[in-house]
C-alpha cells in the first residue's frame, strides 16, 4: 500500500515521528515539496536527529530515499545536513538517497531575497525561515529558476547564476544589502555538489518501477495544509503545495498510485510565523514552553500554541482525502484540567464550520469551544491505544467525529516505541 504522510495544521505536527514509524513496512520514502524550511526531529533508540530536506527513512537501512523533483534543494544546506548526520553514524550512499534532477536550486542569493523581502514588508511580514523558499519557487514559476540538471551542465550554470545575480544585485542594492559575486557563488554551489553528484539521476522510473513491482512507497508531507499556497492561510503560507497533490506533482507519481492518505495533527495547535491563529492561548503556550516543548526545530523559535481546531481539521481532511488521523503530543496534554475544541468560528455572527478565504474575515473569527474533561494522568508509558485514560480516548473520539476520519494513530512521546496504533 502507497501512503501519503500529510500536515494538517501549521507544519510542525510531528510528520517526521509518523513516517519514521510507517518507514518500518516501507520500501521507498519520497519528498515531493518544500526545501530545507522543513525541520523534522526523530528519536530513534534514544538518539536525537533533525532531518531537513533528506526523508526520514534515511535513518533505516536498506530503504530508498528519494528527493523528489517538486522540491527546491538547498545544495549547500543539503551537503551541512549530510555532514551532520554521517557524523551521527547514518551511512548516506548513492544506493540509499536519490536526487531528481528536475529539482529547482536554491542559490545563495534566494536566501538573501527572502530576507529582504520581509525586511520590507515590515509588520506585514509572513516570518519565512529565510531559507530563500518563496524566492526559489518564485523562479520556478517565473521559468528562470535553474535546476539540478543545469548545475550539471557547468558551463551554462555558471553563465545562468551571473544573470540571475545581476537581477538579484538590483534588487539588493535598493535595500542597501549587500549584493553578490556571481563566481563566489557559483563556486560554492558546484563545490557542494561533488558531494551531491552521485545521489542525481531521473528519479521518476525509479519510482514507478517501485510500483509496479509491488514495493511500498511512503510519500512524506513538509509543512501542513494551512501553509499550502491554495489551501492554507494566505498569504501567511510557504510557496508550495504541502497537501496530498503536491505529493503527485513533486514526485511524477499519479493519484492512482495512491492508496491511503495519514493526516497528521497535534492534540492542539501550534504555530510559528504571522498570520491567522483564531484558537491560540497564552495559559496553553506558557504551559508546554514550560515543559520545555514547541520551540522550532530548525530555527529554535518558540511556537505559538492554541486549542484543538476542528474548523481547520475538517478542512484539512477535505482537502488532503485524509483516510486516517495520526494524533501526535496527546502526552502534552497530560496534566491539563479542562480541554477545548474547537467546533466553529463565528465571523460576524454566523457560524463557520470551514475556514473563510477572506483574510480580514480570520481577525473576526472567535472560536466556539466545547469542554472536554482532561485525564490528568501520565500517558508517555501507555504502550497499547487500549492503556489510554478513558478521557483521552473520548477527546480522540470527539476529534474524529469532527472531522468524519478514524484515529488510526495516536503519539504520546517523541520516540519511535510512543506511536500508539487505534
Ligand atoms: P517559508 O516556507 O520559509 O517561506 O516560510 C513561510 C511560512 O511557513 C512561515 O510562517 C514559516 O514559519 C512556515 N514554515 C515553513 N516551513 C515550516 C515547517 O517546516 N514547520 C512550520 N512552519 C514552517
Amino acid at each position: 500500500m502507497n501512503t501519503i504522510v500529510t500536515g494538517l495544521q501549521w507544519g510542525d505536527e510531528g510528520k517526521g515521528k509518523i513516517v519514521d514509524y510507517l518507514t518500518e513496512t516501507a520500501d521507498v520514502v519520497v519528498r515531493g515539496q518544500g526545501g530545507n524550511n522543513a525541520g523534522h526531529t526523530v528519536i530513534a533508540k534514544g538518539t536525537k536527529y533533525i532531518l531537513s530536506l533528506l526523508p526520514s527513512g534515511i535513518l533505516w537501512d536498506g530503504k530508498v530515499n528519494v528527493i523528489g523533483n517538486g522540491v527546491v534543494v538547498d545544495p549547500i544546506g543539503l551537503v551541512a545536513e549530510i555532514g551532520r548526520l554521517e557524523a551521527q553514524g547514518v551511512s548516506i550512499t548513492a544506493d540509499k538517497l536519490l536526487i531528481s534532477d528536475r529539482c529547482h536550486v536554491v542559490l545563495p542569493l534566494h536566501k538573501e531575497l527572502d530576507a529582504a523581502r520581509e525586511a520590507a514588508l515590515g509588520d506585514r511580514k509572513i516570518g519565512t525561515t529565510k531559507r530563500g523558499i518563496g524566492p526559489a519557487y518564485c523562479d520556478k514559476i517565473n521559468r528562470n529558476g535553474l535546476r539540478i540538471a543545469d548545475v550539471l551542465d557547468e558551463a551554462y550554470f555558471r553563465e545562468m547564476v551571473g544573470y540571475r545575480t545581476v537581477e538579484a544585485n538590483k534588487v539588493l542594492a535598493e535595500y542597501g544589502l549587500p549584493t553578490f559575486d556571481a563566481k563566489a557563488q557559483a563556486d560554492e554551489v558546484l563545490t557542494a555538489f561533488t558531494r551531491l553528484r552521485p545521489h542525481v539521476t531521473n528519479t521518476i522510473p525509479v519510482l514507478h518501477k517501485a510500483w509496479k513491482e509491488g514495493k511500498t512507497i511512503l510519500f512524506e508531507g513538509a509543512q501542513g495544509t494551512l501553509l499550502d499556497i491554495d489551501f492554507g492561510t494566505f498569504p501567511f503560507v510557504t510557496s508550495s503545495n504541502t497537501t496530498s497533490g503536491g505529493s503527485c506533482t513533486g514526485t511524477g507519481m499519479p493519484p492512482t498510485a495512491i492508496q491511503a492518505v495519514v493526516g497528521v495533527c497535534k492534540a492542539y495547535t501550534t504555530r510559528v510565523g504571522s498570520g491567522p491563529f483564531p484558537t491560540v492561548d497564552e495559559g496553553l503556550s506558557q504551559y508546554l514552553h514550560d515543559l520545555g516543548r514547541e520551540f522550532g526545530a530548525v530555527t529554535g523559535r518558540p511556537r505559538g500554541c492554541g486549542w484543538l481546531d476542528a474548523v481547520l481539521l475538517r478542512h484539512g481532511c477535505m482537502v488532503n482525502g485524509a483516510t486516517g488521523l495520526a494524533v501526535t503530543n496527546v502526552d502534552g496534554l497530560d496534566q491539563y484540567e479542562t480541554l477545548k475544541i474547537c467546533t466553529g468560528y463565528d465571523i460576524d455572527g454566523v457560524i463557520h464550520e470551514l475556514p473563510p478565504a477572506d483574510r480580514h474575515a480570520w481577525d473576526r473569527a472567535v472560536p466556539v469551544y466545547e469542554e472536554l474533561p482532561g485525564w490528568q494522568q501520565d500517558t508517555s508509558g501507555c504502550t497499547a491505544f487500549a492503556d489510554l485514560p478513558v478521557n483521552a480516548k473520548a477527546y480522540l473520539q470527539r476529534l474524529s467525529d469532527l472531522c468524519e476520519t478514524p484515529v488510526q494513530f495516536v503519539g504520546v512521546g517523541p520516540d519511535r516505541a510512543q506511536t500508539l496504533v487505534a
